[in-house]
Order: C-alpha cells, then structure tokens, then sequence
C-alpha cells in the first residue's frame, strides 16, 4: 500500500527512561531508527518530553495552563527538549534517514496551529525530508506560556495533514481493559459518539505512576486518540519498545495494539 503520509508521536517512555532525570533511551531509538529507514514512506515525526522536558516542568512547576512562568523555566524545558530532539535526529541520521527538527513554536501563532506553515511539513515529505517536532514550552499570548505536549501537536498536525496512518508508540502494547488483567483492548469502534465516549469513560485507564509528567499521561493520548478517531481517522496505540509493531502497523500487517477505528 502507498502511503500519503505517516503521522508518529514516540512517546517520552519509549525514547528515554521516564524514571531516571535526563536519560535517553538510545537502543530503542536506534531500534526506531533502524526499522524506519527500512520502511521508506513520507513520515511526520511528533516526539514527547519523558525524563528531559517533563523532568525541568516539574521542577520550575510548569505546566499546560496558560500563564506566566519562570524565564529560566521556559529556557531551560526548552533547551532540554532540543537535547532530546538532537539525540533522536543523529540516530535518524545514522541510520541514513534525512531527519529535520522543527520547533512547535515556528508553526503555532498564539498556541493556534498555522495551516500553512504545516503544509511545508507535508511538502518537505515530497523532498524526501523527515520533520520532527516535540512537545515543548512555548510562548502563547500576552506573555505567557504553556506547555504543549506532542500529543496535543497530534491532533493539530493530523487535522490539517489529513494523514493515511496516525500511530503512537507507547512503552506497553494498547489499551487495557483494567490493570488487573492486563487484556489488551483489540479495537475501540466508533458507532455512535454518545456510546463511544462513555465507553472510553469506562476504560480503565493505565495510571501512570509517574511522577515525571505534566501533560495528563495516558488519559491525554486516549482524549486526543478520540478526538482524531471523530474527524474519521484510524489511530493507532502499538508498544515502541517493539519496533516490529510500528512496521506491521505501518504495513497493515496484523500488529499487536489498540485500534481506535474512525467514525465513518
Ligand atoms: C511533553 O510532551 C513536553 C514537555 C514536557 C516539555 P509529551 O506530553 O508529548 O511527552 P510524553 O510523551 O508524555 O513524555
């Protein structure tokens, strides 16, 4: 199957170890790395903050309100998350992929998604050209700032996008149907938006533990997995940690994962 384009958010626990400050996971993003540069398809990349941005917002208390928060706060998610955004374009690179690291805030004008700007994204795909963009601190309005996690950036970019493969990779294999038994849920159907939401109220969310996020962990990826399924589009939840998920899925191959199926 031809792709249009491939819309991936790695998430912060697969690319860096969530629980130990500023510590990247480099085997499993060279592992990502590697079984892209084999797939050969026009790819967006959205990458999250794990133990580099989320780390520095707990420590200057910033968050996804808007508001005025500490310039060494803003400076230093900021630069931590460029870090990061650095790590996974060598490896990209290394792997003889075309990376390119795009800040959030050269396509948001007051927080707003520019359609235009976004577009170029989707161009420079025809160049043979990986954007890779990430969640970060960014200047709002009037001043202040809020943090935008690159699930959020999910929505924006695949609302104007119109990608044909949306995934995100998480470091477990889907949806639960609880914690105790661990069942991952195969398919979320979207029959009817009323049934739809009460069913994903019903879901027994994975509690993130973690003390390390500030951007609503598990729970946001569900809201804004429903909210793309609304606009009738497929999202994908696979485990990042395995690799072979994102080429299965990418492949429509049978994959292990959730399946959140778009409103027809
Ligand atoms: C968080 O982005 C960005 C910052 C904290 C600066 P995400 O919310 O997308 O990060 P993960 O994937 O949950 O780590």
């Amino acid at each position: 199957m031809k792709h249009r384009l491939v819309l991936i958010k790695l998430g912060g626990s697969v690319i860096t170890y969530k629980e130990k400050p500023l510590s990247a996971n480099y085997k499993a993003i060279n592992n990502i790395s590697k079984i892209l540069s084999k797939l050969e398809i026009p790819l967006i990349i959205v990458h999250g903050g794990g133990s580099y941005g989320h780390y520095w917002s707990v420590k200057f208390d910033m968050h996804t309100k808007l508001q005025k928060y500490p310039p060494r706060g803003i400076s230093v998610v900021h630069s931590s998350m460029l870090t990061l955004n650095n790590i996974i374009i060598y490896s990209l690179n290394k792997h003889r992929l075309n990376p390119y690291g795009i800040s959030p805030s050269s396509f948001l004008i007051t927080g707003q998604p520019n359609s235009n700007k976004i577009l170029e994204l989707k161009k420079m795909t025809k160049d043979n050209i990986i954007p890779v963009t990430y969640g970060d601190a960014v200047y709002i309005i009037n001043n202040k700032y809020s943090i935008v996690s690159g699930d959020v950036l999910m929505s924006m970019l695949s609302k104007i996008l119109n990608p044909s493969k949306i995934i995100f990779a998480l470091n477990v294999d889907g949806l639960y149907n609880n914690m105790k038994e661990k069942k991952i849920i195969k398919e979320i159907k979207f029959e009817n938006p009323k049934i739809y939401k009460n069913k994903q109220t019903k879901i027994n969310l994975i509690n993130d533990t973690n003390i390390y996020d500030v951007t609503g962990g598990m729970k946001r990826k569900v809201e804004e997995a429903t909210k793309m399924a609304e606009t009738g589009k497929d999202v994908i939840f696979i485990n990042g940690l395995d690799p072979r998920q994102i080429q299965n899925a990418i492949q429509d191959k049978n994959f292990k994962g959730t399946i959140f199926k778009g409103k027809i």
